[in-house]
């Protein structure tokens, strides 16, 4: 019976410590009677056909399986069990499956963090030797239909040419227009990209260009597109994708408006992989049916991802915070949070003080790793009533002891788009709860924005100088 035990109830010190040992003792071991399924009460040890297979089938196989980002596949005993070792290891530390959203007060979509009855049956599996199991249950690998996680999209966009990316050299900020031929309004519930060089695409935000002539505009220096932070005119944030990231749809048949004859502009973050690369991508686009009721937004704490919010981190310190906090002008409801840093971040937290003092976690991200960022929304809309007051707080560690510090020894920090750079915002996204109340909302967030860079720019000549070479770039 012990031997089925998960690792951790099996440590003698988990029981030794604690006065009134036997009572105790015994009350575990009922509670794991009720609790455990049959087949770990019996004397068998989980088997890859019977217990793993259905886990990794599930939580694993979706990346881990060619043409995917995952460097192996996860589709059959054989596979599995060459890993068996660095799968208990990976999965009881929850490296894997990645999703960095520690468990806050309202559940998340399409979680993909792993239960700990299923880390506990990987353990035991693999501690008990990898046994494949009984033929009979052999269950068939998952069968996928396409190579996009959501399903064909509506409308799949190859960009025109390929960019070449050098070996080495600083990171690379590319905008590459595509036109898309649309000839009538469209409501976009979903965007997905697949690079067609897994690595060298860091991250990517696309835009519309309602003009539709961001592709007529020459490229620069012989490669397609343009540089700049400012996407040649293209106004309407659709939304991005990065390294790891889970495409989805937008809940409850929202979706972002694309006039018709828009082009996309897809700005790229290249990341040199120490060989020559091409990359030329295909974005795929999903449409609503019809144009939903209400209009999605966001609030971004601190705005502009911080620019104007005093990021300045002196080497070696190892806990740099930035906090800000913003009072909901007019109630909304939430859809999801997301946050982006670089490589130092450490941690991230947003919270929400509710009109009547009651605090809830929006979003708690205690291990911040730059190649998983994603977007979670939650499993129904989060009610944010009028005055509800929203708290951001973002940690660096810019000390050698933090394992992602690009620089060691480590070096002064500033803000800055490449990943030697920083950058730290939390966002929640959603519509106003009224319709008729957004552009209060936008125009008080606008309004707040401006204020923090007009403020920082009087004061701060270095940053000034930063900003105006970046929007002349
Ligand atoms: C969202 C996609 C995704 C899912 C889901 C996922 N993986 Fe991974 N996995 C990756 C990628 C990508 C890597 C490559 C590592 C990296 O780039 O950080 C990886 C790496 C690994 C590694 C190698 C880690 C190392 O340190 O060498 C193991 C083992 C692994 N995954 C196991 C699993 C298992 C087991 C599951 C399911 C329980 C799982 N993964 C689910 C994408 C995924």
């Amino acid at each position: 019976m012990l031997k089925s035990l998960p690792a951790k109830l099996r440590s003698p010190n988990s029981f030794a410590s604690r006065e009134n040992g036997g009572r105790c003792l015994r009350f575990i071991l009922v509670a794991l009677a009720v609790s455990l399924p049959i087949a770990e009460l019996g004397a068998a040890s989980p088997t890859f056909n019977h217990d793993v297979a259905p886990i990794v089938y599930k939580n694993c196989s979706p990346c881990h399986r060619p043409g995917e980002a995952a460097p192996f596949s996860l589709l059959s005993f054989e596979d599995v069990s060459k890993k068996g070792k660095i799968i208990a290891k990976v999965t009881q530390s929850h490296v894997m499956p990645p999703w960095k959203a520690e468990p806050a007060s309202f559940e998340y979509r399409d979680n993909r963090r792993l239960a700990d009855h299923d880390i506990a049956i990987l353990q035991e599996w693999v501690g008990g030797g990898m046994p494949e199991g009984n033929a009979n249950e052999k269950p068939t690998p998952p069968h996928f239909e396409s190579g996009w996680q959501l399903g064909e999209p509506d409308l799949i966009v190859e960009m025109p040419t390929g960019f070449h990316v050098p070996a080495d050299g600083p990171d690379i900020y590319r905008n590459i227009p595509v036109a898309l031929g649309i000839t009538e309004d469209k409501w976009i519930s979903a965007i997905d990209m697949k690079p067609s060089t897994r690595g060298v695409v860091h991250h990517v935000l696309y835009f519309g260009d309602p003009n539709g002539r961001a592709h007529l505009r020459p490229s620069q220096g012989g490669e397609p597109g343009f540089s700049g932070m400012v996407a040649g005119g293209a106004t309407i944030h659709l939304g991005g994708w990065a390294l790891g990231a889970q495409p989805h749809f937008f809940p409850e048949g929202l979706a972002l408006h694309l006039p018709k004859n828009s082009d996309l502009v897809v700005q790229y973050h290249f990341h040199p992989t120490g060989k020559p690369e091409v990359e030329k991508s295909l974005v795929g686009l999903y449409f609503a049916k019809k144009a939903p009721d209400r209009r999605l937004t966001r609030v971004m704490l601190p705005p502009s991802y911080s620019l104007f919010s005093g990021l300045d981190i002196p080497a070696g310190e190892k806990d740099f915070v930035l906090r800000d906090s913003y009072t909901l002008p007019v109630a909304m409801d939430a859809i999801g949070v997301g946050a982006h840093a670089h490589n130092i971040a450490s941690r991230m937290k947003m919270t929400a003080t509710f009109p009547d003092g009651s605090v809830k976690t929006l979003l708690n991200i205690t291990d911040w790793d730059f190649a998983w960022q994603d977007r979670y929304f939650f499993k129904d809309f989060v009610a944010l009533p009028k005055g509800t007051k929203l708290d951001v707080d973002i940690h660096w560690d810019n000390s050698s002891g933090n394992v992602h510090n690009l620089s060691n020894p480590p070096i002064r920090v500033t803000w800055g788009e490449e990943s030697k750079d920083e950058m730290g915002a939390v966002s929640v996204f959603g519509v106003a709860h009224e319709q008729g109340d957004l552009p209060m909302l936008e125009e008080s967030m606008v309004a707040r924005g401006k204020e923090l860079a007009r403020v920082k720019m009087a004061t701060d000549p270095e940053l000034r100088k930063k900003v105006l070479k970046m929007l002349t770039q």
